[in-house]
């Protein structure tokens, strides 16, 4: 391209790449989602098929984003982890955050129809930002920080909304019974008022959604996909089992439940099933 005189402007551009061999983590959050929920009827506390369309909405971000090793997913918020390597976008931070960001959101408007039975009245949109973490445990802490937080509002949400929808308390009235209360006491609440034990309530709604990268198996013939795990990521156990997220990437079998997830069939269905030998294993940075 020929040099005109105004070429000197690109020099104001600020170089952005984010330092070398650091965990990189992009979070991206619905804007405004207390309206958007109201306004699509969302199930309180939890919708599983709302919960869905993000899930897979961050199942398309990870399907481009090869090296994300792992997302998780809570609420209208999903964490993405780029490999410490990753080459990706020479990491350069807007590119990164950016490309995350709006892949996400117009992955979440194409996969709403699929889940959602009523027609979006409008464009959701989500923020984004790019977080670094230096060492393994600072992002194991990352993690279990946003899994803690899932724990802690989804408790107090499920006693909340059972105490408007089913006992006829008003907002106000819920809001002044659980003040103060700890963890115990709204479970004894759920227990003795609604006969529900906190812990048998789906596993996607206590610990949110960690997606990996896994091969299912499929009869003789085995696939790669993204699979939605609802595991306690704070315990030890996790880490020693999903080896693949810290150490060499490769990623481990699936332990499918008897029906596969329909977030993990849709993948699957109207493609070839790949011979596991010839299973694709290019992780490399895109660029
Ligand atoms: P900003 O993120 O600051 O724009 O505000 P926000 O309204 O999105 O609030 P925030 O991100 O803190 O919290 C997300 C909100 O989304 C929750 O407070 C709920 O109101 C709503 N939400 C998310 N998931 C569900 C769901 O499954 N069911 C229902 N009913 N609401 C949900
Ligand atoms: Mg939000």
């Amino acid at each position: 391209m020929a040099c005109s005189r105004f070429e000197y402007v690109k020099s104001f551009e600020q170089d952005d790449s984010i330092l070398p061999n650091v965990w990189i983590v992009i979070r991206i959050d619905g804007k405004k989602f207390h309206k958007f929920s109201k306004t699509h009827d969302f199930e309180k506390p939890n919708d599983e098929n709302a919960l869905n369309v993000m899930n897979a909405a961050a199942t398309a971000v990870m399907q481009e984003f090869r090296d994300i090793v792992l997302a998780y997913g809570q609420s209208d918020e999903y964490s993405f982890v780029f490999r410490k390597e990753t080459a990706a976008f020479k990491r350069r931070s807007a590119k990164l955050l950016t490309y995350v960001t709006s892949l996400f959101s117009s992955s979440y408007v194409m996969q709403w129809s699929k889940w959602m039975n009523l027609p979006l009245a409008y464009a959701p949109c989500f923020d984004g930002r790019v977080v670094l973490y230096p060492s393994e445990q600072n992002l194991k802490d990352y993690l279990s920080w946003r899994q803690a937080d899932v724990h802690v509002n989804n408790l107090y949400n499920t006693a909340f909304w059972k105490l408007v929808l089913e006992k006829g308390l008003t907002n106000q009235q819920a809001e002044a019974k659980l003040r103060g209360t700890f963890s115990a006491d709204k479970n004894e609440l759920l227990f003795q008022e609604f006969g529900i034990n906190y812990n048998n309530l789906p596993a996607m709604y206590r610990k949110g959604t960690i997606l990996l990268r896994k091969r299912v198996i499929l009869g003789e013939k085995s696939r790669q996909a993204v699979v939605p795990l609802h595991e306690d990521l704070i315990s030890s156990q996790f880490w020693k089992e999903h080896t693949e997220i810290l150490g060499k990437y490769v990623p481990g079998t699936y332990n499918a439940p008897q029906t596969l997830p329909r977030l993990v069939e849709m993948q699957i269905n109207g493609k070839e099933l790949d011979d596991e030998a010839e299973e694709p294993q290019n992780l490399a940075g895109t660029s």
